[in-house]
């Protein structure tokens, strides 16, 4: 018998570098890995430059170090926290989009030789992203990332998506995604081959760019094309179908050496750790949830009756050092596992609407960056056709009343505006509010018994464990409230607090549903 793998085994004194890290997920990965392995080598946060020309460092110690995440280690442990971050810290400024990260070749290598493991959750969760940024970030990254690993054969953990799955249905298991739609070559060793796919959309992106000078528009269509090719290859966004090329050139580029696939499905605030309900960002059922607190929507096209996969960050985040441990102390091979709940601990659309709601109704005064007032109204789940026709019916009536508005010198009647953000919303989410399958994690979990029993526990990716009441009524909605949203503007400037009290990532999805409703009626 084998014996059972050891997280610290694994870890201990190893380089890990993680791409993503002022994001969501990778602060929670950073923070277990700081907190549950102290004798790790050294982090190594490969960072791209802030837009005020901020270097990585300095990025770090602003949106990292400073991050609530840590809010436990600080008060903790809080000399072992400042110790670490001086001195097994490293941040490397550099543009993973770049060949060799936009870094000098000598700089590169000398990055590749000092690299043990590579955890790679750099991404762009925007569901309509340009196409040719999505391409970058999601798809083409992945090379320069695998070029990376080769020096020092460093397995590459990199974090995908279980949407990866795009229109096909049924059940999904941890393994590759035959495209829905279109037909794509595929390769002896089981990746497929993208070649012909990336010339073609190379083709069509330089069509685009040739056809308008308007920078503005020139998003638009790249955002459109975006959508039109995920469509027609068998995704329903960008984001999926861009993800899913990431994973083929991934597997690819690391054929014959470790390359494992973590999938997670919705990642929701974490469950346990490092506390009860953190959360960065207004993510896809928050904005439905913070849309309906504003009053700005109260119905939605989706089905009740079908399995949400929603996780929590905890859980993701200890799947990806399982995974990671596995890919140290195995022979090389290409793994996948999927980090989610759909068929381990279901919860249907119905059910977390009906949660979310009773709370908001019972409880909503707890919530006070949530919700400024009392819910009035329930929000109701209702077929696409029907959405469609309360949608124009309501769009009618309130175009008519804002008219007669306009002639009395008044805005826009409230309720256009309402409308606008549930068709806007409705346009981004609505594929994951009707869920057409059920996302499989038994490998991950046949990966966790695999470990030593200590680790089974500090690293527990057992969703099983979740009470969802408890979960999304009394966990989430606390953590939403506390760490996504900032607390209310003053009344005085009642204008700007729908912009103000959403942190910027919510404000990137708002901007995404915004960009997006021209090119794609619903
Ligand atoms: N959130 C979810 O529900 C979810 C679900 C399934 C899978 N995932 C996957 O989990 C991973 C992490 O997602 P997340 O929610 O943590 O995302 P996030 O909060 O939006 O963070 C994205 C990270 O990627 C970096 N990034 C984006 N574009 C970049 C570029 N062009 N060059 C370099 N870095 C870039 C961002 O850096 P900057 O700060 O420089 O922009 C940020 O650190 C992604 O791979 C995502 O696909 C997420």
């Amino acid at each position: 018998m084998k014996p059972a793998l050891n997280v610290h085994a694994a870890l201990s004194g190893k380089r890990v570098l993680i791409t993503g890290s002022t994001g969501f997920l990778a602060k929670v990965v950073l923070e277990k890995l700081v907190r549950s392995v102290p004798d790790i080598g050294r982090i190594i946060l490969l960072i791209r430059a802030g837009a005020n020309g901020s270097d990585a460092r300095q990025r770090f110690e602003r949106d990292i170090a400073t991050s609530s995440i840590f809010d436990r280690l600080r008060a903790e442990q809080p000399a072992y926290l400042a110790q670490f971050f001086a001195e097994r810290v490293e941040c490397v400024t550099g543009e993973v989009t770049a060949p060799w990260f936009g870094l000098p070749s000598a700089e590169f290598h000398a990055l590749a030789r000092r690299t043990d493991l590579v955890i790679n959750a750099a991404a762009s969760v925007n569901f309509r992203e340009a196409l040719d940024e999505a391409l970058a970030i999601n798809a083409h990254s992945v090379e320069h990332i695998a070029e990376l690993t080769h020096a020092n054969h460093a397995p590459l953990v990199q974090v995908s998506t279980c949407y990866v799955n795009g229109y096909n249905q049924g059940d999904m298991r941890e393994q590759n995604v035959t495209p829905a739609r279109a037909s794509i070559p595929r390769h002896g060793d089981g990746y497929f081959d993208l070649y012909a796919l990336q010339k073609h959309l190379e083709h069509r992106i330089a069509q685009v760019r040739a056809s308008t000078s308007d920078a503005q528009e020139l998003e638009r269509r790249l955002t459109e094309l975006g959508i039109a090719e995920a469509n027609y290859h068998g995704w329903n966004d960008t984001y999926t179908f861009t993800k899913w090329m990431g994973e083929q050139l991934a597997m690819r580029a690391m054929r014959g050496r470790a390359l494992t696939i973590v999938r997670p499905s919705i990642i929701e605030s974490t469950l346990q750790e490092p506390v009860p309900g953190w959360i960065e960002g207004v993510k896809v059922a928050d904005a439905i949830i913070l849309a309906y607190a504003r009053g700005k929507t109260s119905f939605f096209p989706a089905k009740a009756d079908e399995i949400v996969d929603i996780v929590p960050a905890d859980i993701v985040a200890n799947s990806v050092l399982l995974a990671a441990a596995e890919a140290m102390l195995e022979s090389p091979a290409t793994r996948i596992y999927q980090a989610c709940t759909g068929s381990s601990k279901p919860i249907t659309v119905g059910g977390v609407i009906e949660l979310i709601q009773g709370e908001s109704q019972r409880n909503w005064q707890q919530y006070e960056r949530l919700f400024y007032r009392q819910p009035k109204h329930d929000f109701r789940v209702v077929s696409r056709p029907v959405f469609l026709l309360l949608l124009r019916a309501m769009r009618l009536a309130a175009t008519g009343w804002s008219g007669v508005r306009r002639l009395l010198g008044a805005g826009d009647s409230p309720r256009l505006e309402a409308l606008r953000t549930t068709q806007l919303l409705a346009l981004t989410f609505s594929f994951y509010t009707a869920p057409r399958y059920t996302f499989h994690n038994s490998s991950l979990m046949a990966l966790a018994r695999r470990f030593v029993s200590e680790d089974r526990a500090r690293f527990d990716v057992d969703s099983t464990r979740i009470d969802w009441r408890e979960y999304l009524c009394h966990i989430h909605m606390a953590g939403l409230n506390r760490y996504a949203l900032r607390p209310r503007a003053p009344k005085s400037a009642e204008a700007q607090a729908a912009a103000a009290a959403v942190p910027e990532a919510a404000q990137t999805a708002q901007h995404a549903v915004e960009q997006a409703a021209p090119a794609t009626p619903l």
